[in-house]
């Protein structure tokens, strides 16, 4: 499998597969990947007949500097893992901060129209402009025809396709289901900082959400957030963060339920200090 430290090589390399009639397909990632990371290689490799994998721990993004110091870093086994997926078809980009930044590791300010002021702008200062930094560098230097991203991270996903929208820039962003481990966690990098108390019981996030959006056909928003609370109010290992049922085109929290429009809900929680997020569609 060919690896990349360098984006001039990288830029080259793709030039010269797309003058042969490649198409390529884009996953960026922060490394430590797991069986949701290679759910979306898979589906890139279905499209196109190269996938470019990033693999780049971006500090921009990070507001909590503890969080970036404690971040999982498993090059070689990320390597090991993509080479069992293909290694002829898959081109691993891994930069420095230098390759990327230069000598100013400092994020762009962007405006993604209130979408970056919502859940994770709102409790991550700053976190929208790293993410919207580093995505934009990525997609000028491996200028993607597809790109695709998890649906863990919906408003990450949804300012991403913003981006797009108003930069104009010429990369299909396409959504992919979110991968759970089967007992409904939802596959993350930092699930590996878990410890195993807190492992064994994280999957009460998923089973909270997915009763929330049962109760959600009958009840209003209102009750059903109260009720979320109540039941981590009686869970001592979990500590709730933000639970918000939100409409999917503005993630703005729900005013009046109407059947016009598409709701989702939103849960950040803290597990021992692993900061777990998960969402699920309602309607
Ligand atoms: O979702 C992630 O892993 C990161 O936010 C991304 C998109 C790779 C940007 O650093």
């Amino acid at each position: 499998m060919k690896v990349f430290l360098n984006k001039i090589d990288l830029s080259h390399h793709i030039d010269a597969l797309k003058a042969e009639g490649n198409t390529i397909g884009f996953v960026p990632t922060m490394g430590a990947l797991h069986n949701g990371h290679v759910s979306l290689v898979n589906r890139g490799l279905r499209d196109n007949q190269i996938v470019v994998v990033s693999i780049f721990i971006n500090p921009t993004q990070f507001d909590n500097p503890e969080d970036l110091t404690n971040y999982p870093r498993t090059i070689d086994a990320d390597i090991e893992l993509l080479n069992t997926v293909s290694n002829s078809k898959i081109i691993v980009y891994t930069p420095s901060n230098e390759d990327i930044y230069g000598d100013q590791v400092v994020s762009e300010s962007f405006h993604f129209e209130g979408l970056e002021h919502e859940m994770e702008g709102a409790f991550r200062k700053g976190h929208f402009d790293g993410v919207g930094t580093i995505v934009k560098r990525l997609f000028e230097i491996v200028k993607p025809d597809v790109a695709y991203f998890g649906e863990k991270d919906f408003q990450q996903l949804q300012i991403i396709k913003k981006m797009v929208e108003l930069h104009q820039i010429p990369v299909k962003v396409v959504g992919c289901s979110i991968y759970r481990a089967k007992d409904g966690l939802a596959m993350s990098s930092r699930n590996a900082r878990l410890t195993a108390v807190h492992r064994d019981v994280a999957p009460f996030i998923y089973k909270t959400i997915n009763t929330a959006k049962a109760k959600f056909g009958t009840e209003s928003a209102e009750v059903v957030t109260e009720w979320v609370s109540e039941q981590f109010k009686a869970q001592s290992l979990l500590e709730l963060e933000y639970f918000v049922i939100a409409d999917v085109a503005t993630l703005k929290p729900i005013q009046i339920k109407s059947s016009n429009n598409t709701y989702r809900a939103f849960i950040a929680v803290y597990a021992g200090d692993i900061r777990l997020i998960d969402n699920i569609a309602l309607n």
